[in-house]
């Protein structure tokens, strides 16, 4: 059906010419009545005369259509309005068109050249929507355009004056999107492009024939008809194509410390960083824009510093050895998109072959039984730290050349599927002074389809960063354990060959060391060296084979120390020792005897347990992984947590309209606690909310804001509150 304008009365701005001559014919012709305003000045702002809008209302009425001219100057708004009342007795719509030019370059505008433009086009704008607006508002209907210009939002040579005036009249329209939301008043900018008067000094005489306003009309009838819900935005329309703008904004980054001040370094610093606009984010409202800077104190405020006590001296160690990353410091998420050939080119990197007809299940995706070997656990995750990832830590200013990996542990929730997109977060968990070098502790969740699969810890290893007064252990390190004192109780000789390195780098750890024979000279060894995790992933699969048949669902998980490196072409010899559910290993290089994986173990989940993908999931709820994760967090950090957030949350779980669980996350009380079913205190915030929902709004795809105004998300007590738990599910569930 056609846009219909009848009964609704229009007050177009400089309509004398134009464009806006062209919106006034358009909305009259549609059944609009037209108050046709023009002063009849010349370009600059110089002169009277009515022809020109008395010329466009014969036009208008010659076409049978409605229209009154308006000689007064857009500086008398309230005449502007007072001439559509008193013809038509309302005023509907208000096009800001009027408009005059004064360009000079910047050292050559004067106070007039300045003041004009803006009197006319950001004050002009601002009396004539002033006058308009409580008449919009009683009668809940007004649509607003606001015509800005493209050398406003690019700038342009010589319009410093008109540039500032027409990015003015964006500002007001944005606010006045949103104090006319409720009233049904709707506020738009256009920045157009026609040929008119105005243009004609600066384009060619064919490109101002060719650029027609009335490839402009449309859309201004569009945006102030009643059909259109359009409010608040920014269009370039010109030559019959329409564009939409908005802000993006980079995902940027936090350049000072907890307790420390901010400097110009830190910031020439990360500066590329700063105006990196990968991933950007694209905010729409001062509320997301202050709430990232929320966020950031929050963030800030729960971060530790390194050394629980460093005294002056220790301090200043820290700040000049480089090593001095905000722990809980989160690296950014990682994705790893991956099939059965990523799979398949795992196992064959860690040594399995055809030859052995049971490895088939992980090297040929028609097998019944095709599984993914569950070490390759660790490949997705470590994606997470190499591309970049440890060296976008803020005080993490180290020389990655002298990076050994340490130690790694990783445990699985449940069986890898064998393709798929998993997500990785990285936390920074510890940092630890080990003298000769300082010990980065980095945790990595890897979720699939927001469920958790599997969890590894990576220590890695600085040479020549310690020193710097931190602590020695911590707590939050996955431990590694001696082997018992008896002779093993299997061994497994198995050969590399002379191209495992180069197979397993296809993997995704891509250092040169693994390959490149000058760069392993540089490291000091006498050819490139096998990966650890090449030496992890046969030991693993020994222990697969020997002690659970090669079951994948059996693995839950494995720790091991990379004590020294084997050269591709050696055979490694894993010895295993089995005490209940727990298999020891220790690796060594057979033709030298040499360790390379000590303290290792794997532990298995026994035959006759289900393994965890079987495991009844709280009646088939998605949360209850969500609230265990939870629950591991607070076994780590629940004293910290208390003492950040220092509230009780409930959560009242329904699935099909019924309740179905109620978690009780405490941080106020003793170390911590996650509490499932009534909860016998009072708590300070309880939700109510659909499982779906909830898993929904933990992995960032529901806005809680937006769900509690929709009636999703139902909370009473101290909604205040909201903002910490924010920061416990983002920071410590991470899905
Ligand atoms: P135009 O010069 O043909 O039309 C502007 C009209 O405003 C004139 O008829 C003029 O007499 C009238 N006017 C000037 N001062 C007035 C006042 N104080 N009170 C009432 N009327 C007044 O120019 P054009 O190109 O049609 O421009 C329309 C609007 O679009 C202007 O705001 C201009 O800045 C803007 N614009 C135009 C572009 C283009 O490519 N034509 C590019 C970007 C913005």
């Amino acid at each position: 059906m056609s846009l219909s304008f009848e009964g609704r009365v229009v007050l177009v701005t400089g309509a004398g010419g134009g464009l806006g001559r062209e919106y006034a014919l358009d909305f009259a012709k549609r059944g609009a009545s037209v108050v046709v305003n023009d002063l009849g000045a010349d370009t600059k702002g110089g002169g009277k005369s009515s022809a020109a809008a008395d010329k466009v209302v014969e036009e208008i009425k010659a076409k049978g259509g409605k229209a009154v001219a308006n000689y007064d100057s857009v500086e008398d708004g309230e005449k502007l309005i007072q001439a559509a009342l008193d013809s038509f007795g309302r005023i509907d719509i208000v096009v800001n068109n009027a408009g005059i030019l004064r360009d000079r370059s910047f050292p050559r505008t004067s106070d007039l050249d300045w003041d004009l433009i803006q009197r006319i086009h950001l004050r002009g704008s601002f009396l004539v929507t002033r006058a308009a607006w409580n008449h919009m508002k009683n009668q809940k209907f007004g649509r607003i355009i606001m015509t800005a210009s493209a050398a406003g939002i690019y700038g342009n040579f010589g319009q410093a004056n008109y540039s500032a005036a027409k990015l003015g009249m964006l500002g007001l329209a944005n606010t006045l999107a949103i104090e006319g939301r409720k009233y049904n008043i709707h506020c738009n900018t256009i920045a157009p492009v026609a040929g008119s008067r105005l243009t004609e000094t600066v384009m060619p005489p064919d490109l101002v024939a060719s650029l027609k306003p009335e490839y402009v009309s449309p859309l201004v009838l569009w945006l102030c008809h009643d059909q259109c819900q359009e409010n608040g935005g920014l269009f370039e329309v010109g030559a019959g194509w329409i564009g939409k703008l908005r802000w993006e904004r980079s995902r940027g980054r936090i350049v000072r410390q907890k307790n420390q001040p901010m400097n110009p370094e830190a910031v020439r610093d990360q500066w590329d960083k700063i105006c990196d606009f990968t991933d950007a984010t694209k905010p729409a409202s001062t509320g997301e824009s202050l709430q990232s800077m929320v966020s950031v104190l929050l963030q800030l405020e729960s971060q530790e510093t390194v050394g629980a006590n460093p005294t002056a001296a220790s301090a200043s160690a820290v700040s000049t050895s480089g090593i001095n990353p905000a722990i809980g410091q989160k690296l950014p998420p990682s994705t790893f998109n991956f099939n059965h050939i990523q799979c398949i080119l795992y196992a064959l990197g860690v040594g399995m072959s055809t030859k052995d007809p049971d490895h088939l299940r992980f090297l040929y995706e028609g097998h019944p039984d095709f599984s993914c070997l569950p070490t390759f656990g660790v490949i997705p995750s470590q994606a997470a730290m190499m591309d970049g990832g440890l060296s976008s830590v803020p005080g993490l200013n180290i020389d990655f050349t002298q990076v050994l990996h340490g130690e790694q542990y990783l445990e699985l929730y449940k069986p890898l599927p064998t393709s798929g997109e998993l997500t990785s977060q990285a936390t920074i968990a510890d940092v630890l002074d080990k003298g000769s070098g300082a010990v980065i502790i980095l945790d990595v969740n890897t979720y699939s389809r927001g469920e958790l699969v599997c969890f590894n810890q990576f220590s890695v290893f600085v040479v020549g960063a310690g020193g710097f007064g931190g602590k020695r252990t911590s707590e939050k390190a996955k431990a590694v354990l001696p082997p018992p004192q008896r002779a093993p109780d299997a061994v497994v000789i198995d050969s590399t060959t002379r191209d495992q390195a180069a197979l397993y780098r296809l993997s995704g750890d891509w250092n040169p060391l693994h390959i490149d024979p000058s760069f392993a000279a540089m490291g000091g060894f006498q050819a490139p060296i096998l990966h650890g995790l090449c030496s992890f992933g046969f030991a693993a699969r020994h222990v697969l084979k020997q002690f659970a048949a090669n079951d994948p669902s059996r693995f839950k998980s494995i720790k091991v120390r990379f004590v020294k490196p084997v050269l591709p072409g050696q055979s490694l010899q894993t010895e295993m020792w089995k005490e209940g559910n727990r298999i020891h290993i220790q690796s060594k290089v057979k033709e030298t005897d040499a360790v390379v994986l000590s303290g290792a173990y794997i532990d298995l989940h026994a035959t006759s347990e289900a393994s965890p993908e079987n495991l009844p999931q709280g009646g088939g709820l998605q949360s209850e992984l969500v609230f265990e994760e939870i629950r591991r967090r607070i076994k780590d950090l629940g004293s910290e947590l208390v003492k950040k957030v220092n509230a009780v949350f409930s959560w009242e779980i329904t699935k099909d309209g019924k309740n179905a669980a109620q978690w009780t996350i405490d941080l106020k009380n003793g170390g911590g606690a996650l509490h499932k079913g009534p909860y016998p205190g009072k708590a300070d915030l309880t939700f109510t909310v659909s499982d779906e929902n909830f898993v929904q709004m933990v992995q960032g795809k529901l806005n809680p804001q937006k769900a509690f105004f929709s009636g999703k998300l139902k909370a009473r007590g101290n909604i205040m509150l909201s903002q910490k738990l924010e920061v416990i599910l983002k920071d410590y569930a991470k899905l």
